[in-house]
């Protein structure tokens, strides 16, 4: 049975949720479903440019978030967020992608380790106010394919990151199977794959959204990457994001998402089908990820309900028409595609 039984609106009601990295590709859409349904969430983020959550926004939306600027790294700022505003929920996104854990693994650790830590010890100083802990994992706790014989990863499969950002976000989620053996302290870590929408601007796996933008203004692009892959339609994560947050289910949960599993040659020609104007200006090339792209998230689907699940066409169509009216508008930055 779906857990959604046991979050009744007087859950909602007293809930206080903060979101660290808000201002981030993730973080920014799980704040707006968040402001769509009535909340006032509370936006945490190192960054001082909120220009995502202005994408996805109205300025009287806008208004209705209280916004911090604090470092996840920093246990006193993240103390502070948490009891100032009486936090019942922490939504914990800020992290560091894999280019950037691998350039600079200190950095990484710093942000990616050490940032999650700092919010489970401020739920453990306040269990008075903090309920539950929703924090991003990562598909790339996973090895590639091959190591499980290119067929659906089963629930379960063992982890094998290759890179240290995959390290980093499997030890966060032992530190999160720990805080509850030894606090109690509740949490679900969720593992999306590659996250495609509006404010996807950098990672490995930006390259089907920027894709879709550079098919808007008709300009040609490359995607550097081939082979299969995972593309979950961002409002779906933001919503499973949500949906664990609230969920009561005892334990520290760690949850696999699935979106759409396709191979590259597949999304192009839906990109086509969409935006006519993509045929022979966009192109991938390049090596496929060095991580698995096809899981099984019946755990995720157990536990919480069927999962919201874009069809890879209309989460084209919905960035596409996102992107068409910041055109028309005069905001859409078209920065990221030179990267
Ligand atoms: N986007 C994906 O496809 C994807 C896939 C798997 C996992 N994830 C994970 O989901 C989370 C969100 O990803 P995203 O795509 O939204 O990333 P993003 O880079 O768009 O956003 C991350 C946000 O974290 C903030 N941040 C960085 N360091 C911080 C610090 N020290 N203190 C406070 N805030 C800080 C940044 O300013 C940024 O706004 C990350 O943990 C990422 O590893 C993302």
């Amino acid at each position: 049975m779906p857990i959604m039984s046991e979050t009744g609106p007087e859950a909602k009601e007293e809930a206080r949720f903060l979101i660290t990295g808000a201002k981030g590709f993730i973080g920014a859409w799980t704040v707006k479903n968040l402001v769509e349904r009535g909340d006032h969430p509370y936006v945490f983020d190192v960054d001082l440019d909120s220009h995502r959550l202005e994408m996805l926004l109205s300025p009287s939306q806008m208004e209705r978030l209280s916004l911090i600027v604090g470092d996840v790294t920093r246990y006193e700022d993240v103390e502070r967020a948490v009891v100032e505003n009486g936090i019942s929920h922490v939504i914990h996104m800020a992290g560091l992608q894999v280019p950037t854990c691998a350039a600079n693994p200190l950095l990484g650790a710093q942000v990616n380790v050490i940032g999650t830590l700092n919010i489970f010890e401020a739920a453990r100083a306040h269990r008075e106010l903090v309920k539950r802990i929703v924090f991003a994992s990562s598909q790339a706790v996973f090895g590639p394919e091959e190591f499980y014989g290119a067929k659906t990863v089963p629930e379960g499969a063992a982890l094998l990151p290759g890179t240290l950002y995959g390290v980093f976000k499997q030890c966060n989620e032992g530190c999160a199977r720990v805080y509850f053996k030894d606090h109690g302290i509740p949490s679900a870590g969720v593992r999306p794959g590659a996250v495609y929408g509006v404010g996807r601007e950098i990672g490995i796996t930006s390259g089907p959204t920027k894709a879709i933008k550079a098919a808007v203004i008709g300009r040609p692009y490359t995607i550097r990457l081939t082979g299969g892959v995972d593309l979950q339609y961002v409002n779906d994560t933001a919503q499973i994001v949500i949906r664990c947050a609230e969920s009561k289910i005892p334990g520290a949960k760690v949850y696999t998402l699935r979106g759409s599993v396709v191979r590259m040659e597949e999304f192009l020609a839906e990109l086509e089908r969409e935006i006519p104007a993509a045929k022979g200006r966009i192109r991938a090339e390049g090596n496929p990820l060095p991580i698995a792209f096809d899981f099984d998230d019946s755990a995720l689907v157990k536990d919480l309900g069927e999962a919201p699940r874009t069809p890879l066409a209309h989460g084209i169509r919905e960035t596409r028409e996102i992107f068409h009216r910041l055109l028309s508008q005069g905001k859409l930055d078209t920065r990221d595609l030179e990267t």
